[in-house]
């Protein structure tokens, strides 16, 4: 019931910014709940990622990874294929790629199947962006 509703309000907040014809990138950014996203963010990735500045789990901190080039922070050792994924991180790579990490780059070790939901996909992003 309350999730239907906040869903709703989703929806017609999405469809208010699109109206107002930005652009689909800030359409996701801006339709991102960052505070949903944090909790989504303890319970997914938590468990192998922190958001503090420097501190390495089973992957390395996401403190800054939004604009940060893939496979590049100092002090986490990547797979090889990350280390060449030669892109920076922004709402768009980061959306596709959480949608299937492995599809987007082969051969990474990032054991996580994904998050197959947009708005979770927004949510995260929008809490990742928050991270500076
Ligand atoms: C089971 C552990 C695990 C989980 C769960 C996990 N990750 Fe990862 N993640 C990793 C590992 C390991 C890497 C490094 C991959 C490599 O080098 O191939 C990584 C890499 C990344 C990168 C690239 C970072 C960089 O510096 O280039 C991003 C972005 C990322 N993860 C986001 C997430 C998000 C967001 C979630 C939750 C929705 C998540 N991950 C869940 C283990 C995990």
């Amino acid at each position: 019931m309350t999730r239907s509703i906040a869903s709703g309000l989703r929806l017609s907040l999405g469809a208010a910014v699109l109206a107002l014809g930005v652009s689909a990138t800030s359409q996701a950014l801006a339709a991102g709940d960052a505070a949903a996203g944090q909790a989504l963010f303890q319970q997914k990735c938590g468990i192998c990622h922190s958001a503090v500045k420097g501190e390495m789990r089973v992957g390395p901190s996401l403190w800054g990874v939004v604009g940060r080039k893939a496979g590049t922070l100092p002090g986490y050792t990547y797979s090889d294929a990350m280390a060449h994924a030669n892109r920076v991180w922004d709402a768009q790579t980061l959306n596709v790629y959480l949608t299937n990490p492995q599809k987007d780059i082969p051969g990474i070790k990032m054991l996580f199947p994904g998050l197959p939901s947009q708005t979770d996909r927004d949510n995260v992003i929008a809490y990742l962006s928050t991270l500076h």
